[in-house]
């Protein structure tokens, strides 16, 4: 009912709305600049003290948590920030993969080969192909790989000993000197997700320091850009590509317990472990399944739908899924006390959004999208065409200022308010009808008391 009275308000709006023509110019186009902090968990925004960030936001847009693609790693959420497509159809379902066919293996050290992410295009390599404009880099996930045979224009090849400053000074340079000019960059920073690896999220008086830390970086980025006088005409957008849990040493499944080795090779470790049966699946998949009460174990075609997680050869025959908190090992004992990867639908594994410039409202607030959302949004700033993908540009249309959007409790205002003008009108012509007709104020009585003689 109340969806129904938003899409009629919503077609009426827009009617008035198409009347202005809101065709964006894109000769003026606004640059955007695409920063990650690597595991910046949604809710250190409400526990920690970030007052560049908070700034930030204040004269910009916060989507309070984004809804990240399962599994909840690094390469792979990154690589559908850019792509819009979910693990399965951008092909980046892991930190670790093997291809049975060629044999070739993927990891976070051997990431080079374009075979892993040709199954998507990026849209560095978009922005450059459809216009006659460039891209830069700063160590963003797949951004020092040849995809589509393409490179971004300007990028630096991955090194985590490279300060935050050199590659904030970088990616400004780039962004501020370039003819075709540099529109689209991406910035990416390894903390606080190696902090929230080492300590645990729970470790407040250490995840502190390095919030600190994250935050000045956000302010000196700001001053950077306002001294060049990039601040005014720039979008930028502050994300990550996955929150952190708390792991304990009370909380291992050892699957040496469970399985010899020799049974399976292990693909991928935890907290969503990818099984290569040797021999016989079905054998493997029993021992599995009794193994522990605090992880699911899944063949490739019971993979829940929601994790849109099942058609790629790249995810292997078993997966394991530990419950939040819990490690897989073969062996031996916990390494890290915080970890991600769990499943998508658990608020510690969520990121944030925040995102400020000419295209973005200004002190809006928005509880969630989908993290395949913000692809088809940029592609919008940018004026892109988009490659097909998962995202709803419709999700993002509040942050917009070049949008028209209305929110489920501001419709419902308006129905609200329309309804009460109707009522008033109505009674206020009530009230004029009984005026004029006030002179006989009781004809109708005196009638039915004339009625009677003729009865009788
Ligand atoms: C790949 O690159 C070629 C040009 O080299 C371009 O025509 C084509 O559209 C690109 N494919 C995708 C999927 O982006
Ligand atoms: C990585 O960066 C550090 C610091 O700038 C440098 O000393 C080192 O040589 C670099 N490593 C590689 C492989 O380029
Ligand atoms: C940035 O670009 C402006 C305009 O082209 C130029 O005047 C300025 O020197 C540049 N600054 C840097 C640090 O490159
Ligand atoms: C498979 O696992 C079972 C149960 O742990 C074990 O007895 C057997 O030796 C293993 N087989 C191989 C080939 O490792
Ligand atoms: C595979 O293992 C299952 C369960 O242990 C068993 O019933 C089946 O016979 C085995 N199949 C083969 C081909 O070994
Ligand atoms: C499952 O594990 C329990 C003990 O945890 C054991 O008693 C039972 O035999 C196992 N079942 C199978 C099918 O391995
Ligand atoms: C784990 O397994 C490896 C290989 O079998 C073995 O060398 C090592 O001692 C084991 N570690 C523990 C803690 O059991
Ligand atoms: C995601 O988008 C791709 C590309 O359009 C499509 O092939 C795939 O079916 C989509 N996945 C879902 C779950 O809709
Ligand atoms: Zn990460």
């Amino acid at each position: 009912m109340l969806s129904a009275m938003k899409l009629m308000l919503t077609f009426f709006l827009s009617g008035i709305i198409a009347c202005y023509g809101d065709n964006p110019n894109y000769d003026s186009i606004h640059k955007l600049l695409l920063v990650s902090f690597d595991g910046f968990r949604a809710d250190y925004l409400k526990n920690y003290r970030l007052p560049h960030l908070q700034e930030f936001i204040e004269d910009g847009v916060l989507v309070e948590y984004v809804t990240n693609a399962f599994i909840t790693k690094t390469f792979p959420n990154h690589y559908s920030i850019v792509t819009g497509l979910y693990e399965e159809s951008h092909g980046i379902v892991s930190n670790e993969m093997y291809d049975k066919d060629t044999k070739k293996k993927f990891s976070q050290f051997n990431d080079k080969d374009p075979f892993w992410w040709n199954e998507a295009t990026p849209i560095w390599i978009t922005n450059q192909q459809q216009e006659n404009r460039r891209s830069a880099a700063a160590m963003w996930p797949g951004t020092d790989v040849k995809i589509n045979n393409t490179l971004s224009h300007f990028f630096m090849k991955y090194n985590y000993s490279v300060t935050f400053e050199e590659r904030m000074e970088s990616i400004t340079m780039w962004l501020n000197n370039s003819n075709p000019p540099v529109t689209f960059a991406t910035l990416y920073w390894e903390e606080p997700d190696a902090s929230g690896h080492k300590y645990g999220p729970g470790n407040k008086e250490n995840m502190r320091k390095v919030l600190e830390q994250v935050d000045n970086h956000i302010g000196s980025l700001i001053y950077k850009l306002k001294r060049l006088g990039l601040w005014e005409n720039i979008n930028v957008i502050i994300t990550s590509d996955h929150g952190m849990t708390q792991c304990s040493p009370e909380k291992l499944i050892i699957l040496d317990n469970c399985i010899g080795r020799g049974n399976y090779t292990l693909v991928d470790q935890t907290p969503v472990a990818a099984i290569l049966p040797r021999n016989n699946k079905t054998y493997v998949y029993n021992l599995l399944k009794n193994c522990s009460t605090f992880m699911k174990v899944y063949l490739k075609e019971e993979i829940p739908n929601r994790f849109h997680y099942h058609h790629n050869k790249r995810i292997q025959p078993i997966i394991l899924v530990a419950d939040e908190g819990w490690t897989i090992v073969q062996n031996g004992s916990l390494t890290k006390l915080g970890d991600h990867g769990y499943d998508n639908a658990l608020p510690s594994m969520h990121p944030f959004l925040a995102a400020h410039g000419p295209a973005f409202r200004k002190g809006y607030k928005k509880k969630t999208i989908n993290n395949v959302d913000i692809y088809p949004m940029m592609c919008h700033i940018l004026g892109l065409k988009p490659q097909p993908n998962n995202g709803t540009f419709s999700n993002t249309k509040c942050l917009l200022v070049d949008q028209w959007c209305i929110n489920l409790p501001e419709s419902i205002g308006i129905v609200i308010g329309v309804l009460l003008v109707l009522t008033t009108l109505t009674c206020l012509i009530i009230i004029m009808r009984n005026r004029i007709s006030s002179p006989r104020p009781f004809s109708r009585l005196q009638l039915q008391e004339d009625d009677d003689p003729l009865i009788g």
